[in-house]
């Protein structure tokens, strides 16, 4: 079976096909299947701006679409950047700017406590759709660590590997990050349904 997977991101895809490609679906991006929409996610969870995307994708494709959604969620910040994480503090920021802010927001603020969000949604044309949330408990550093990966990475620290996502390697991180856990209960969740056991 195909499926187009709601983004313009290739990077995206590689890993996705990587863990789907032995249940025999393939996944193409939606500039494959000539698609080219911008989304507005205006969803106030992250399950909720994955559907808005895969469910529009679905329909201009005809074919099952598949999207995801993420970002940090900080408790002493009310649980921002939460689903407005890649816009956090407006336009004209780059990823550091955007870390930084929250390091500035939580100043003297001993409780540093966070968590990563990943929300997965495939949306089919039948009506049907399959969602998987993963998430990933850590805390704020007090300074930015790591060189590794992109966004807010190199201020989160995750205690189970006592590593920042910026310190951790790109294998280290899928087997704790919320991308990885969303994906591994998508995977299991799809499994199930083109299986026919999906309850
Ligand atoms: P998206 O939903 O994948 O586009 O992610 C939204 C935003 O959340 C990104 O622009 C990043 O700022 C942040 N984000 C999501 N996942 C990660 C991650 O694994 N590391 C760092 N930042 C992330």
């Amino acid at each position: 079976m195909k499926f187009v997977l709601a983004s313009k991101n290739p990077h995206k895809i590689t890993e996705l096909q990587a863990i789907l490609g032995d249940l025999g679906v393939e996944v193409v991006l939606e500039s494959d299947v000539g698609v080219d929409l911008e989304v507005e996610e205006t969803g106030e969870t992250f399950e909720e701006n994955a559907a808005l995307k895969a469910t529009a994708v679905m329909k201009a494709s005809g074919l099952p679409a598949i999207a995801d959604d993420s970002g940090l969620c900080v408790d002493a910040l009310g649980g921002a950047p939460g689903v407005y994480s890649a816009r956090y503090g407006g336009e004209g920021l780059d990823d550091v700017d955007r870390y930084e802010l929250v390091l500035s927001g939580l100043r003297g603020q001993l409780d540093r406590r966070a968590k990563f969000v990943s929300a997965i949604c495939c949306a089919f044309p039948s009506g049907d759709v399959l969602t998987a949330r993963g998430e990933c408990p850590g805390s704020i550093a007090y300074a930015p660590q790591g060189e590794n990966g992109f966004g807010y990475d190199p201020v989160f620290f995750v205690p189970e590997l006592r590593k920042t996502y910026a310190q951790m390697t790109a294998e280290e991180k899928n087997q704790v990050s919320h991308r990885g856990k969303a994906l591994a209960k998508f995977k299991a969740e799809l499994e199930g349904y083109l299986n026919g056991t999906h309850q």
